[in-house]
């Protein structure tokens, strides 16, 4: 039986296959964060040299592209959309609504997969659930608002736990919110980005991914 890292590894190398055709003189690749991006970053610089350079969605993801000799840009030096942005999930379902924000990286997330025209998720087959929600749903809150954001969350019927010791790249802290009732994501996502202080949300409904790429036992599946 693979194990769940030889799963990401596969997802990873599909990836940089399913990307390969946006590849181009001309091409800014968008780079997620996390344990599954990382193995993306590995296998994506293997061909730096058929695409211009990246934006990540992390001082992290940055790091490892640099280490690997890509070129990383941020987003303002770039003058028209990403073709592709590729990144992981914590959760996927069905219609392709995700909940990310593990590492803590969702707000720099969401503004370079909205600055993309193809978000490609790359997930395991333990990130794919049928009901979103068994994974908390992280905010990014500014600081002065964390205590008027954790009432307003428990008004909600959940609760936030504050992430002990977490900054993100842009200096706020994470509230996790479990318990929340997720039956329609969209409307969630809509309610929570609506509490003042919190600067983003977690769940990725509003605007799904476009494909999703699962590694199982038996292989890579592509939904698009
Ligand atoms: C980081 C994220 C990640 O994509 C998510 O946490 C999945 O990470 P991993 O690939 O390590 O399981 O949203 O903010």
């Amino acid at each position: 039986m693979k194990s769940q890292e030889q799963l990401k590894r596969e997802v990873a190398q599909a990836a940089v296959a399913y990307i390969r055709p946006f590849f181009g003189a001309d091409a800014v690749i968008g780079v997620g964060t996390g344990s599954t991006a990382d193995l993306f970053i590995d296998e994506l610089a293997k061909h730096k040299a058929e695409f211009a350079g990246a934006v990540a969605s992390s001082e992290r993801s940055a790091a490892r592209l640099r280490e690997h000799g890509v070129r990383v840009l941020d987003l303002d030096e770039t003058d028209r959309p990403l073709p592709v942005y590729v990144d992981g999930a914590d959760e996927i379902n069905p219609l392709l609504q995700m909940v990310k924000g593990g590492g803590g990286a969702h707000t720099r997330e969401k503004i370079v997969a909205a600055a993309s025209e193809r978000f490609v998720c790359i997930v395991d087959e333990t990130k794919c659930v049928d009901l979103l929600g068994r994974f908390a749903i992280p905010l990014e809150v500014i600081p002065m608002a964390v205590p008027i954001v954790m009432r307003k969350v428990a008004a909600l019927g959940a609760i936030a736990t504050l992430r002990a010791g977490f900054t993100t790249d842009n200096g706020n802290p994470i509230l996790d919110v479990a318990g929340m009732q997720l039956a329609d994501a969209r409307e969630m996502e809509t309610t929570m980005n609506a509490i003042a202080g919190v600067v983003t949300c977690g769940l990725f409904a509003l605007e799904p991914a476009t494909v999703v790429m699962v590694a199982r036992q038996e292989g890579v599946d592509i939904r698009e």
